[in-house]
């Protein structure tokens, strides 16, 4: 049931990419619906930016030419999921530990487009643990730091970023400013990238349920 969702939210974003011709792609099983929906009409595009190792075997396996972001300039549209939503489209990303790629493409993005399921919108960030990508020889003294925000920091175990770090997901955080909690993480020494995205939030959230897809989006409100 829960994939049926996802493939029917990752159905709802075709319509978003109408004269984009390169597309930012970000990561996990919601997206991975939305590249095989991209292989039959891939000649209506010139590639797509990737956010993961993953997402590029993925693209190039279906023949959707995988280019670097330093050479496109600024996206039109990304498509990414999530792992919590509120309702300001603030979003918890990075379960799948592609959280520094994927925030990259969202900030050289004009439009981000997140795909989910109803299940992940929540009233208030911050059950999903959040992950934190981290330089290895930080993973000490991050985590101390954050044990001071409030938070219970667990080293995701053999794990390594695409970018050669740790992650520490980081529970029991209780995200009630969402961007001054951002840019709290952000200046801690060492920690690379958070996977709250507050400060640069979905401009749209395409939301489905066994009831249709709901569209939400701040300027509709
Ligand atoms: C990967 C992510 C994913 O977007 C997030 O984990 C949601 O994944 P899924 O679509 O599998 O539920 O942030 O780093």
């Amino acid at each position: 049931m829960q994939e049926n969702l996802k493939k029917q939210a990752a159905s709802a974003a075709i319509p978003y990419l109408k004269g984009c011709r390169i597309i930012g792609i970000g990561t996990g099983s919601t997206v991975n619906y939305f590249i095989d929906l991209l292989a039959p009409i891939k000649h209506q595009f010139d590639g797509a930016v990737s956010s993961s190792e993953a997402s590029t075997k993925k693209l190039l396996a279906l023949g959707i030419p995988v280019l670097d972001l330093n050479t496109v300039g600024t996206l039109d549209v990304y498509v990414d999921g999530a792992d919590e939503i509120n309702s300001n489209l603030q979003l918890i990303k990075g379960g799948g530990g592609a959280l520094t790629r994927e925030k990259i493409i969202a900030a050289a993005s004009k439009s981000f487009v997140c795909i989910a399921d109803h299940s992940k919108l929540v009233p208030y960030l911050g059950n999903f643990p959040l992950p934190i990508e981290v330089i290895p020889m930080a993973r000490s003294y991050v985590a101390r730091e954050l044990v001071k925000l409030g938070g219970h920091p667990v080293w995701r175990e053999n794990f390594i970023t695409d970018n050669g770090n740790i992650i520490l997901d980081t529970h029991r955080l209780e995200i009630v400013e969402p961007c001054q909690l951002e840019s709290a993480i952000n200046n801690l020494t060492g920690v690379v990238t958070t996977g709250l995205f507050a400060q640069r939030p979905a401009d749209i959230v395409l939301l489905a349920s066994k009831d249709g897809t709901q569209t939400l989006s701040m300027e509709l409100e």
